[in-house]
């Protein structure tokens, strides 16, 4: 339980700071559904699978760490930070990327994905330990959740190279014609 005084300002500061953490997860969890459903990869299909089950962890322990404090974990979902393309590229890709071509750079932007979820918990470990005894109680939960980040960072960095080389035949013989409704 938290010794803080929930109107306390600086502890009001961090507790928004878990919720907009806590939003990313919530729209994260919702895009891991997504993508596990159109990855056309087993062994990504099964890691994607692996890091929800992880994901839903990171909520309960963000929700349980603001109520401790005097919050109330939001359900919104933030926006995620992937690129907008210009619309002059984005319709070339639109058609001309292929259907392996497309898997590829979800799994890229999967990567994003997870490590803007770092950096954020990286940031908030350091504001934790900043604070000092107020926000110790936090640091167990955010160094677990920092920790699957991690985890699926290597992992895609480490299978990127594997999916690429698989892919690659296929990309240099299909071409437009079978990606017209991928996104
Ligand atoms: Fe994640």
């Amino acid at each position: 339980m938290s010794k803080q005084n929930p109107n306390d300002a600086i502890t009001q500061k961090f507790v928004l700071e878990l919720n907009a953490v806590l939003a990313i997860e919530n729209a994260g969890m919702e895009r891991l559904h997504t993508r596990i459903q159109e990855s056309r990869l087993d062994e990504i299909k099964q890691q994607l699978q692996q890091h929800l089950h992880e994901s839903t962890d990171h909520q309960k322990r963000l929700q349980k760490i603001i109520q401790d404090m005097g919050g109330e974990p939001t359900q919104e979902k933030s926006g995620l930070p992937l690129p907008v393309y210009p619309d002059i590229i984005w319709n070339m890709m639109s058609n001309s990327m292929t259907k392996q071509e497309w898997e590829l750079k979800r799994a890229e932007e999967d990567l994003i994905v997870e490590n803007a979820e770092a950096v954020c918990y990286t940031m908030l470990i350091q504001k934790a330990k900043a604070g000092g005894d107020m926000f110790y109680d936090t640091l167990e939960s955010l160094s677990l959740n920092l920790k699957d980040e991690q985890h699926m960072i290597d992992w895609i960095n480490n299978n990127l190279p594997g999916m690429l080389t698989r892919l690659w035949p296929s990309m240099q013989t299909n071409h437009s014609k079978d990606n017209s409704n991928d996104q």
